[in-house]
């Protein structure tokens, strides 16, 4: 009885206006983020709101339309391709609305372009349901002689866009809850290649909650407790170290960024075992759940606005884990998530501090504005000492610097090894999540300290950051991947919604199989 009436009192103060409640949940399964449905058939269904003609580019801008339409509308939509030009262009769009007799209530012709790539494809899905919106029940798609995976491509696109973040809206958004039929000459193909692609979404989908928590919600344990929620349906070991477990472990620098907050730091493990016994490739993320800067304290000019979006290499990791283990690659992978809440108060971290960081280095913090390093570097020890990684990738919105350097859709990339850097290109290129390399030299000696092992700081910033993380990877093969700037956007765009993107989760993904089949050849 007394319990009730607490519970009654607690709701009472919440609704009053107190902070929401820290129970932040991901889904734990695709299907409750996105409610379209797709149907990938052979025989063309009659009836539709919207009628999708795909129309590949041709060189003499002659489009050709079903045969089995009435010769009237054949007619009547060449003419009208003829005046607004349409050759077939990647993402070109003609609408043609209630043709006489027609079964469809609008038609809309696509151009796919020449050769569309897998980036193409979901990009072009992305663009058909931006404009689907609340218009149809029933959507058929055209896409006869496109392959398996391309329409499979469009169809992922289409959920990559519908993904809501309403958490913080007085009304639920709508959900697009329609229909769209795949009329495709391979649909078995399709439809299994399409199935293929979910825990993919559903990793991008949890990245992007998790990118959109503000700070005050999302925070390291809160953050923890998401991931463990997200990962249940999936094959995969999440270990969760708590603040104590972090410095009895020695991890004094991922400890130090947020020893000013009553958020303390935690560590969270996700490992996924498809390949035996064989070390796991390691990816390390950035998971600072809001950066202040501490007694660097961030201004509106240095944007401390949005930095909950700290936490977006993380989210990334989390992400990509959660992809390969629910297309069961035959592959070992951890994600190692150093989750922090850099904050100031009497016992925040100082200017001029010294922490002791897992590997025995001591580390002066010259900036406690660069803390995402301070994080990184025992979640790197962590995969090396730990976990025996056999590779590390690391991702982090790191550096101003980076944004300065290459704008807000590429991320930098910085490596020593040939292998990594050849396998991080092709992925970034496959999945359209773009990566370009910046050299980590001759910047030798720029991280040296007067007082400590080294500093936190030096010159070129997104240099002397790659520097730091260099030094915790020692011998082991790394890449560092730099995504200041990429998480996120204001406005929808392609495949993504407002908000958190997801960016790195494709990359890092489709990078531990490139890395994973190119390594496994030469060892055999
Ligand atoms: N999280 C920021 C980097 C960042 C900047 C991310 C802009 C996204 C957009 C990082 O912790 C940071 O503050 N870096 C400083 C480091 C500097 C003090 C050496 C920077 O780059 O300004
Ligand atoms: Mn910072
Ligand atoms: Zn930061």
């Amino acid at each position: 009885m007394k319990k009730s009436i607490t519970a009654v009192l607690l709701t009472a103060a919440l609704a009053g206006g107190a902070t929401l409640s820290t129970d932040v949940q991901a889904q734990a399964a695709f299907s409750d983020y996105v409610k379209t449905q797709h149907h990938f058939a052979h025989k063309h269904k009659d009836d539709a709101d919207v009628l999708v003609l795909l129309a590949s580019e041709t060189e003499d801008g002659a489009i050709h339309l079903p045969e089995m339409w009435d010769p009237q509308v054949r007619s009547i939509v060449q003419s009208a391709l003829a005046l607004e030009d349409f050759t077939g262009k990647h993402g070109q769009q003609v609408e043609l609305l209630a043709l006489p007799g027609f079964y469809a209530k609008r038609l809309w012709v696509v151009g796919t372009g020449t050769a569309m790539t897998r980036a193409d494809a979901e990009k072009l899905g992305a663009q058909v349901a931006a404009q689907v919106g609340e218009a149809a029940d029933t959507v058929v798609v055209h896409a006869k002689g496109f392959s398996d995976t391309q329409v499979a491509a469009m169809a992922h696109g289409m959920d990559l866009r519908n993904y809501r973040f309403d958490r913080y809206k007085s009304e639920p958004a709508e959900r697009p809850d329609y229909t769209v039929h795949w009329h495709s000459d391979q649909s078995d193909a399709a439809a299994q290649a399409y199935a293929d692609t979910q825990p993919l979404a559903h990793g991008v989908f949890v990245a992007r909650d998790i990118i959109n928590l503000p700070g005050s919600d999302g925070y390291p344990k809160a953050i923890a407790e998401l991931a463990q929620t997200a990962v249940s349906n999936y094959d995969i070991k999440a270990t969760v170290y708590t603040p104590e477990q972090v410095k009895e472990m020695g991890m004094g620098a991922l400890y130090g960024v947020s020893q000013g907050s009553q958020h303390k730091s935690h560590l969270l493990v996700v490992e996924y075992q498809g390949g035996g016994n064989e070390a796991p490739i390691a990816l390390v993320g950035k998971g600072n759940t809001f950066d202040t800067g501490g007694y660097n304290l961030k201004t509106s000019g240095s944007s401390i606005v949005r930095m909950q979006t700290d936490k977006a290499g993380g989210a990334a990791v989390l992400g990509a884990v959660m992809a390969l283990a629910g297309k069961d690659a035959e592959l070992n992978v951890a994600g190692v998530v150093p989750l922090s809440h850099n904050l100031i108060s009497g016992s925040a971290t100082l200017p001029g501090d010294v922490l002791h960081a897992a590997d025995g280095t001591r580390i002066e913090v010259v900036n406690t504005d660069a803390e995402g390093r301070l994080i990184l570097a025992d979640g790197i020890w962590y995969a090396r000492d730990r976990l025996k990684a056999r590779a590390i990738a690391d991702i982090a919105t790191l550096t101003g610097s980076k944004v300065r350097a290459l704008g807000t859709d590429y991320a930098a990339i910085f490596s020593e090894h040939d292998a990594l850097i050849s396998t991080m290109k092709a992925a970034g290129e496959s999945t359209g999540e773009l990566v370009w390399q910046l050299p980590l030299g001759p910047y030798d000696g720029i991280i040296d300290s007067w007082l400590a092992d080294i500093q936190n700081v030096g010159s070129p910033g997104a240099q002397a950051g790659a520097r730091l993380l260099q030094h915790f990877a020692k011998d082991t093969p790394w890449i560092h991947i730099d995504m200041a700037g990429n998480a996120y956007g204001t406005s929808a765009s392609g495949i993504h919604p407002a908000g958190g993107n997801g960016y790195g989760v494709r990359l890092l993904s489709e990078w531990v199989e490139n890395y994973n089949s190119a390594s496994s050849v030469s060892a055999d």
